[in-house]
């Protein structure tokens, strides 16, 4: 059971997506996972229902913290949680698998939210000010031989994510793909979305892209 506070973001398809990819992972009692931009804490959880036994789980909000840390209580399972922006809570850590699911959503300009929950979406004009900076500091901690399963949506470029990722030694390839309707906050962009050329007239679903990338 996972148990969600106001103001995080609710487990949703691009969560369950990656939760279902983790499973294809060789998760074994002595696997590092890092969660970076945990939310609920829903992935953490996953990962140690897989087999992993070491989980480090990171979001920037006070009270994805306070979730995470809640949903590893409820559900018996041990996570270390800390609070930081990205990779700078876990200093030079390696990990052998790192999951993320990071906000991805184009904004209206490149301000990003300090506080509330558009924290868990808003990711600048371009959706990509959050995505750019995990593609160019994650390697840093992956493991030799470790794993990063990054989560974004195909109308924020994935050519521009693998790019960055082989450019920091990384091999790259798109380990899933899942077409999901418009939630509340893309059919409220619709218009700017449509007007940036991002999405068509009628479009009303988007495509979401895991992009496993290895060491
Ligand atoms: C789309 S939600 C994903 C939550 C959860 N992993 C899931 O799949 O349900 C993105 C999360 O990233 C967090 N976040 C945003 N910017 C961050 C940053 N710079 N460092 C760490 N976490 C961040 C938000 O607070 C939010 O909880």
């Amino acid at each position: 059971m996972i148990v969600r506070l106001p103001g995080v973001y609710p487990p949703q398809h691009d969560t369950s997506l990656l939760s279902d990819a983790l499973l294809f992972e060789p998760l074994t009692a002595g696997s590092r996972v890092l969660d970076l931009c945990c939310g609920t804490g829903a992935l953490s959880v996953a990962a140690r229902r897989a087999g992993a036994g070491h989980v480090v789980a990171v979001d920037i909000s006070r009270r994805a913290q306070v979730n995470t840390w809640l949903n590893a209580v409820v559900n018996r399972k041990r996570v270390d949680v800390r609070r930081g922006d990205l990779t700078d809570a876990v200093g030079s850590e390696l990990f052998d698998l790192i999951i993320s699911n990071p906000p991805y959503v184009p904004a209206l300009d490149d301000a990003l939210p300090t506080a509330g929950i558009a924290r868990a979406w808003d990711a600048g004009k371009d959706g990509r000010s959050v995505l750019d900076r995990i593609a160019a500091r994650a390697p840093d901690h992956v493991a030799p031989g470790g794993t990063l399963l990054l989560l974004q949506s195909a109308l924020c470029g994935v050519d521009k994510t693998e790019a960055i990722l082989e450019e920091f030694g990384m091999h790259v390839e798109v380990s899933a793909r899942a077409s999901v309707p418009f939630g509340p906050v893309m059919t409220g962009r619709r218009m700017m979305l449509e007007s940036r050329g991002l999405i068509t007239a009628d479009q009303d679903t988007e495509q979401l892209v895991i992009i496993r990338a290895t060491k």
